[in-house]
């Protein structure tokens, strides 16, 4: 009997890869442009950080974590987001005494127990990143600015949904105001909104449901319950973004899943992914630094799903593989011995080579060639070889006039030599 993957956990094949590849040399590039560091955080925490940081009656926290005790009865969790690890090792290496702001990423693989679905996966990747140190509206829009150069370099048009969530001065209010609402809307919301009613009210503004939407078209928005300071950092943060024509639009209803969050909050949704079609979340967490034991220290981040980016990427229908440079077909066993030797010293050099071995004929070597849109074979017969040379055919212009190298010459020039044949 075949044993096949757990539910919801899916393996990234070579094809896919070397997509998967891009985006992250990407993100490292973008992220560095505005001086971030990679942290590498573990995989698997103490279960209490995950209840305590993501908050206790979330989704995530009551019914989608990977939770387990371990062999002496501690229990520990996969992580299901990368923020509570950052903030704990952030507190825990006291990296505020090192410097007044750090700015870390992360990439990595992040576990819920959700149902799976098209995007949707039980095991799938972010690419994060976090500022700590400063609520200066500025720095909210210099995450947001990164955040939108990253998908201008992957050729991607999007727009920023962005909210304030307000802050606890006055954001209780608002919470009242809204529970208030939804008791009077009571008969048309769903049985899953009376219970956000009473644990979340907020999230009476994400139910999906068109009855519940319609129930809550009217709600109150938080925008008019901002406290001065909420809205001036608000304002700020948007004026910032206009004037360097980043897209976004201010939607009163994005409100997020987890509840560490305050003012600023953001998402990226995409058309084209379908029901999941949030690629990008985030926002501002100023008192969760403080909510983990550390000192009192602001927040702002954001986590990109690597899966469904790569999807939008997919649909550009680009390529990203890198085919060999050179492939080496050598034709009998003393040619085979001396392609090895070639092979190595060009690989060696930098160059992708294939070398194709098991003693096949040319035909079928040059097919292997063509699949793997190989630019150059490079043919070892054995009577050649005798005289120390090798025979080159461009696979992109197809000559019919192969050109003989010299294998004597020192590596780059024999590169060179195998390039310039056929042109
Ligand atoms: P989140 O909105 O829960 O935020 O997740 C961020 C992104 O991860 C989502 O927009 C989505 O693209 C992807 N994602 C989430 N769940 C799944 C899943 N089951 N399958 C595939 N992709 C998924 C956070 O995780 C926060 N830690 C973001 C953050 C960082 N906030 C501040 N700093």
């Amino acid at each position: 009997m075949k044993t096949a993957a757990v539910r919801g956990f899916r393996d990234i094949l070579p094809e896919e890869s070397a997509l998967w590849q891009m985006l992250v040399t990407q993100a490292r590039t973008s992220f560095a442009a505005y001086g971030f560091s990679e942290i590498i955080v573990p995989i698997l925490e103490k279960t209490d950080l995950f209840a305590r940081a993501i908050g206790e009656t979330t989704d995530i926290v009551e019914k989608e974590m990977y939770t387990f005790p371990d062999r002496d009865e501690s229990s520990l969790t996969l992580r299901p987001e990368g923020t509570a690890s950052v903030i704990r090792a952030y507190i825990e290496h006291s990296l505020h005494q090192k410097e007044p702001v750090s700015k870390l990423f992360y990439i990595g693989p992040m576990f819920r127990r959700e149902r799976p679905q098209k995007g949707r996966y039980r095991q799938f990747h972010q690419i994060g990143a976090e500022i700590l140190g400063r609520d200066d509206p500025l720095i909210d829009a210099e995450l947001l600015l990164m955040l939108h150069d990253f998908f201008v370099a992957l050729q991607l048009e999007v727009t920023l949904d962005i909210n304030s969530l307000g802050c606890p001065t006055c954001r209780p209010g608002y919470r009242e105001q809204l529970r208030a609402f939804g008791e009077s809307k009571l008969a048309a919301l769903c049985e899953d909104c009376h219970s956000r009613l009473n644990r979340n009210p907020l999230r009476l503004l994400d139910c999906k449901k068109d009855g519940c939407r319609q129930a809550t078209a009217q709600a109150p928005a938080l925008a008019d319950s901002l406290c001065d300071p909420c809205r001036t950092h608000f304002t700020s943060v948007q004026e910032r973004l206009r004037q360097e024509q980043v897209r976004i639009v201010v939607n009163p209803r994005l409100v997020r899943g987890l509840d560490y969050y305050c003012r600023t909050s953001f998402e990226i949704l995409a058309e084209g992914l379908g029901s999941q079609n949030a690629v990008c979340g985030g926002g501002r967490y100023d008192g969760l630094v403080e909510q983990l034991g550390g000192p009192a220290i602001p927040g702002i981040g954001f986590a990109i799903g690597v899966e469904r980016l790569a999807m939008l990427i997919q649909a550009q229908n680009r390529d990203f593989a890198t085919p060999p440079e050179v492939f080496i077909a050598p034709l009998g066993a003393a040619a085979e011995h001396q392609a090895f030797a070639v092979a190595r010293r060009l690989r060696s050099s930098g160059y992708r080579v294939e070398l194709e071995s098991g003693g096949r004929g040319l035909k079928a070597q040059m097919r292997r060639a063509d699949k793997l849109a190989a630019r150059h074979v490079l043919i070892l017969g054995e009577d050649e070889l005798a005289a120390g040379k090798g025979t080159v055919r461009d696979m992109q212009t197809k000559t019919d006039r192969p050109m003989s190298v010299d294998l004597s010459l020192a590596t780059p020039d024999l590169m060179n030599a195998i390039r310039n044949a056929g042109n």
